[in-house]
């Protein structure tokens, strides 16, 4: 098999990563449009979806080990605190208590380089001060409450403009500002830019912060074996999650075996280490038996990660024919407690043919709930200001949004100053236009009659989600013509076991029922990265299909051998593999395996390497048909078109769930979702599913969705670009325009609830 090691470079949500990678060379080529495929990209049912709804599913916080243990964690009730003293005496006593943890038995684990396992600083509601295990999860919740903790409550800031007061208080030594300064970016000469304008605007938008609140909880079932700890963690990054549990403990990495089989979503909350993990690893060991440890969902909605929020001025600046001349962003967001990546500019960077560009970002710590990757981190909240004041200086042009957007149509990557794999955007924005039917857009923006006023509004997308090397996956093939992928990448809720079976049964024409698929387990396959950034299916199906290649060719250099036959003269259809000089001689997958007496047939695949000197992103734009009530200020959205260049469908149905719940999560951003914290007393009042607004069915619109891509045969062999975090980028800004089409003044402030609506229209 050949195999070279090759740099790779891509986007992983909050940053490029560096590998040095070892891919495959020998991989066939990309494959072509998808009707010349048989399976792949056919809308198959998910071959999970039994287990799933029949509940055999194992989730983490299902795994049962003999003699199970249950944990439960005492928080923080203030943003920001020291412990004075705590006593654990009479919760010790509670009968059923095993172990109670806390940072006076706890070794200092260290925690980002910051801060340790068990601070006694305390620093947002909810931070952990004591972890007790218990024989139930009752006994552990009753003596919970009987542990005494004596808090010196300290000054606290939970706005990040607060943060950046000079008198604010500190929140780690090193002050608010993360990493000491914004994080800037310029191209060409902004001042210029601005002179050569015609129009110039500027105006300010804030978005909010929002929780992940994926329907699963955080939680992780640990088991020692000796000095082997195994972690059933609900996670997205199965050996990252390994790695940081081996380092924390200070135990080697072949020790811990990290496994998820499902999830119930993460979108970017789950896709590190969390301190519950080492903390129940620590009970276990000292007890002697497994930890079962889980968040509730208040606790999602104070300590797991959010969307920080983010305060964004933008000035933008365009000549009478509509060529934009600069374009200047400045934010700041609150990242919460810990260090994350508040920063929103990328769009203002990327998504526009435009010379002359300047960002700058502060992320901000404040005393809440670190803020983690969510769902396109930076993009929603950036898109929503950057494509409102688009649609504002058109109309200032008096020119068509779509037709300004297209004007200013980034050939090449704005930023890496290189060639796209593929760019079918102008496509997306026309197959979009036509069925949301563009043309119904009120002009002027506001001019429907009565009480209710209606509006279509778009907005863009770029994304990375092209993936890359290392991936690898192996297939075994059995006796009996049954067959199996290995792989070391984790199913978060997107189809992946799905499509890989899809990919295999494509090479191998076999059925899909003919495959099973084995993911998210470190001990028994090839690695694959984390789950995140959209990068999995473009990783990982390239290896899947190597894999299956390779198994291809084994099996024919079998038959051949078999019939003393050179390979040359055989051919292979619907698993059988058939000699072309006497067509009488024909074997299936199961009986070359038998008759060359192997029990396991094996092929190890891995994904090659990206294209040098071009960039690989994914495009789309969506288009919302919204109604306002101006006597309410109640928005619904009625409709809304996804149309996107994402390269190769693999499953039209799991496209769709992908991007039916990237929608609907957006539009409970444009609308609903906010975590709203008291700034007098610091504290989250939005700790449940009643105070935190997420959208529910009767909020869901109709939705298209619109691929207008087939395959990118540059990217890989199966030319897939990701689907999840586009899903969710244009929609909330989309929205936002449609709304100021529908009644003429702009709302700047997500989420566009009642109030804002009024307080525009009367205020
Ligand atoms: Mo990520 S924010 O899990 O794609």
């Amino acid at each position: 098999m050949a195999k070279k090691i090759v740099k790779s470079r891509f986007y992983f949500e909050e940053g490029f990563q560096e590998h040095l990678a070892e891919v495959s060379t020998d991989s066939p080529e990309s494959w072509g449009d998808n009707d010349t495929l048989e399976i792949v990209g056919k809308p198959v049912s998910r071959i999970d979806g039994y287990d799933k709804v029949s509940g055999t599913a194992v989730y983490a916080f299902d795994k049962i080990f003999p003699n199970m243990t249950y944990a439960r964690t005492l928080r923080c009730p203030h943003p920001h605190a020291k412990i004075l003293s705590i006593n654990t005496a009479e919760a010790e006593k509670v009968k059923g208590v095993l172990k109670i943890l806390t940072h006076e038995n706890t070794p200092k684990i260290p925690w980002y380089g910051m801060s340790y396992l068990f601070d006694p600083h305390l620093r947002f509601e909810g931070d952990e001060v004591a972890v007790v295990v218990a024989e139930t999860e009752q006994i552990a919740e009753d003596a919970l409450q009987l542990i005494e903790v004596e808090y010196e409550e300290l000054p606290f800031v939970v706005d990040a403009g607060n943060a950046m007061e000079e008198d604010a208080p500190a929140i780690h030594e090193s002050g608010n500002i993360q990493g000491g300064k914004p994080s800037t970016y310029s191209r060409g000469d902004i001042e210029q830019g601005l002179k050569e304008a015609d129009v110039v605007l500027e105006d300010t938008f804030s978005t909010q912060v929002v929780i992940h609140n994926p329907t699963e909880f955080h939680c992780s079932t640990v088991n020692w074996d000796g000095d082997d700890l195994t972690v059933w963690d609900s996670t997205q990054a199965i050996f990252g999650v390994r790695d940081s549990i081996a380092r924390s403990l200070k135990i080697p990495s072949n020790k811990v075996r990290v496994i998820k089989q499902y999830m119930g979503g993460g979108f970017g909350s789950k896709l590190e280490l969390g301190k519950y993990t080492i903390m129940a690893a620590l009970a276990a060991r000292d007890i002697g038996r497994p930890v079962k440890i889980a968040v509730d969902r208040r606790t999602m909605n104070l300590a797991v990660g959010n969307r920080p929020d983010s305060v964004q001025t933008l000035k933008i600046g365009a000549k009478k024919d509509g060529t934009l001349t600069a374009i200047a962003h400045s934010s700041f967001g609150a990242a919460g407690a810990y260090p994350s990546g508040a920063g929103c500019s990328w769009p203002a960077r990327s998504m526009y043919n435009c010379a002359n560009v300047f960002t700058e970002d502060y992320t901000m710590f404040i005393n809440a709930g670190p803020g983690r990757p969510f769902r396109a981190p930076g993009h929603p909240q950036g898109f929503f200001a950057l494509d409102s004041l688009l649609d504002d200086v058109a109309e200032k042009l008096e020119m068509d949004p779509l037709a300004f957007r297209l004007k200013n149509y980034a050939e090449i990557d704005q930023v890496a100053n290189q060639p796209y794999t593929s760019k079918l955007l102008k496509e997306a924005y026309d197959e979009g236009a036509k069925a949301i039917g563009w043309e119904r857009r009120r002009k002027p923006a506001g001019s429907d009659q009565g009480a209710i006023k209606s509006g279509i509004g778009m907005a863009s997308q770029i994304w990375w989600g092209g993936g890359g090397p290392p991936a690898g996956a192996m297939i075994r093939l059995n006796r009996d013509g049954s067959l199996r992928v290995i792989a070391g990448t984790q199913d978060i809720g997107t189809g992946t076991y799905t499509f890989i079976a899809q990919v295999a049964a494509e090479v191998l024409e076999v059925p899909v029922d003919q495959i099973e698929v084995i993911l998210g387990d470190t001990a028994v396959a090839p690695y694959c990265g984390g789950s995140g950034g959209s990068t999995t299916a473009p990783s990982v199906s390239p290896a899947v299909r190597d894999a299956a290649e390779k198994m291809k060719a084994k099996l024919i250099s079998g038959a051949a051998a078999v019939f003393e036959t050179p390979e040359n003269q055989l051919s292979y259809k619907d698993g059988v593999i058939t000699d072309n000089t006497n067509t009488s001689r024909s074997l299936g997958i199961a009986e070359v395996v038998r008759k060359m007496r192997e029990r396991v047939l094996i092929a190890n695949g891995a994904r090659g390497e990206n294209p040098d000197g071009y960039s690989i992103n994914s495009f789309g734009a969506q288009f919302a048909d919204v109604s306002v009530d101006t006597e309410t200020g109640q928005v619904t959205v009625n409709r809304i078109v996804a149309s996107h260049d994402i390269g190769r469908i693999l499953n039209r149905k799991t496209l769709e769930n992908q991007f039916h719940g990237g929608m609907i999560q957006g539009l409970g951003y444009a609308l609903m979702e906010e975590r709203v914290i008291d700034k007098n007393t610091g504290k989250v009042m939005t700790t449940n599913l009643h105070n935190y607004k997420m959208p529910t069915v009767k909020d869901i619109p109709e939705m298209e969705i619109i691929i207008v891509s087939d395959g990118d045969p540059m990217i890989s062999n199966t030319g897939v670009k990701g689907i999840g975090e586009p899903a969710i980028i244009p929609t909330a800004a989309a929205i936002a325009n449609a709304v100021y089409n529908a009644i003429g003044v702009r709302i700047k402030s997500l989420p566009i609830t009642p109030d804002k609506v009024l307080n525009a229209l009367y205020g």
